[in-house]
């Protein structure tokens, strides 16, 4: 293999793009976006109608759910990604919970709404936090947990009125509050076979100390020192092994990346969520630590070959996203970005960090970046331990700066000092 494609535009693409140059093969990335051109690969604005790369690796949920993976394979492409059938994981959350009842994983009570009264008596039989989904796609942002129930009433009307979300929005799931850690368990899938990559936590509210609203994801680390590989084994056999055979008894062939979101519960895991794709911010990490051969896993994948990999990644790696002002709302663009060079990497380099490009913009090469998107740069660090991966990953934010900047300071905080007890 010489040859692939990474269908995306952030972090997680920069990021999966860097993982399989280091397997040694030459990458596109369609589109990409002008940090990851300046770290060195070809972008495309497109996907060419006659590219000739020997495998696609397809990053967001979008083009799943649209059948992209589908089209791709109709042409004799080699694709990481399931079809428009299995991406209904992602893009239903009514189907993937019917998913779920169907084949026995244990998840959060729930119930399925297009009325306002129903949906509001439901509400009312459970007890708090509340929790209040859309349907559809909402890039994260779709979902309401309070401790007030008053909220999650305005919330429902207000998401059933379809103003908010548009069409994604006029179905809602409602469920029981869960309270535990959370875990996102990120597995390769070739159709019947699951290999489990370590365990990674992602921070989802916008603020310190989980305050704040529910973002894409404001960091992530890897490993958690909780789960440990045993425990990420059987995590995998109650949540994503009996996914693969749901999915298979429905005749889908799931080429991909399976992704549960899990709650450490005190009654057990429960799957909060299940995505059809690589989660981002937690595959910057995952790739950084991971020093095995990518491209030939991710080959492997798409092949329906997929053996157990012999590398286990050790050390660990933190992210800390820097997101614009005004995120998740109305992100602010056009802000300039110091710290960075030509290449888009630290303007004074630190060994074991890289910054991964998510919503950055130049106008010429040579002209300093600017801020185009809610979640901007992905600064990620790995040394031996969660302590000096973060210690490295706040030295580089602090070299880094643009006008309404908003960060957490305590990525990775609690799991290094949980490390540290180990
Ligand atoms: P989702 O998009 O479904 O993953 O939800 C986004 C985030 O909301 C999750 O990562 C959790 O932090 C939180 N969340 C979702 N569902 C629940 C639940 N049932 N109980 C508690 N928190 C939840
Ligand atoms: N980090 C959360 C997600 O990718 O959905």
């Amino acid at each position: 293999m010489s040859h692939v494609l990474v269908v995306g535009s952030g972090g997680r693409e920069h990021a999966i793009a860097r993982a399989l140059r280091r397997s040694g093969v030459a990458v596109t990335v369609a589109p990409g976006n002008p940090g990851i051109a300046a770290d060195g690969f070809t972008c495309t604005a497109e996907i060419p109608e006659d590219i000739t790369c020997d495998l696609v690796v397809v990053g967001p949920e979008a083009p799943l759910v649209d059948g992209l993976a589908d089209r791709l394979r109709a042409m004799g492409r080699l694709v990481v990604g399931p079809g428009a059938d299995g991406a209904q994981l992602e893009g239903s959350k009514a189907f993937m919970k019917e998913l779920l009842d169907d084949a026995g994983i244990p998840t959060a009570r729930f119930g399925t709404f297009t009325e306002v009264a129903p949906a509001i008596a439901f509400l009312r039989s459970l007890p708090a936090p509340w929790v209040v989904k859309t349907d559809g796609l909402a890039a994260g942002k779709g979902v309401l947990v309070t401790n007030t129930l008053a909220e999650a009433e305005a919330d429902v009307v207000d998401k059933l009125s379809g103003e908010s979300f548009g069409q994604a929005g006029r179905t809602i799931v409602i469920e029981e509050g869960l309270i535990g850690e959370e875990c996102s368990l990120i597995a390769l899938c070739d159709g019947s076979r699951v290999i489990p990559l370590s365990a990674a936590q992602d921070f989802k509210r916008l603020g310190d100390g989980d305050e704040g609203p529910n973002t894409g994801g404001m960091g992530a680390y890897t490993p958690m020192p909780q789960v440990d590989a045993a425990l990420v084994a059987s995590l995998t056999e109650t949540t994503i092994t009996p996914l693969v055979t749901a999915l298979k008894r429905r005749g889908i062939d799931y080429r991909g990346v399976l992704y549960a979101g899990i709650m450490l519960t005190a009654a057990g895991p429960k799957v909060l969520e299940f995505n059809a794709r690589f989660g981002d911010p937690e595959t910057e990490v995952l790739m950084e630590r991971h020093r095995g051969d990518v491209a030939g896993i991710l080959e492997a994948t798409a092949r329906g070959a997929l053996e157990a990999d012999p590398t286990s990644p050790e050390g660990a790696s933190v992210c800390v996203v820097l997101a614009a002002e005004g995120y998740p709302e109305a992100p602010k663009r056009g802000a300039h970005i110091t710290g960075l060079g030509a290449d888009g990497q630290l303007a004074d380099p630190i060994p074991g960090v890289v910054v991964f490009h998510a919503g950055t913009a130049r106008q010429d090469l040579g002209d300093p970046f600017t801020v185009a998107g809610g979640r901007v740069l992905t600064v990620t660090a790995t040394a031996a331990t969660l302590r000096a991966a973060r210690t490295l990953a706040y030295k580089a934010v602090a070299q880094i700066h643009f006008d309404g900047m908003q960060f957490r300071t305590d990525i990775a905080l609690a799991a290094a000092t949980r490390e540290d007890q180990l």
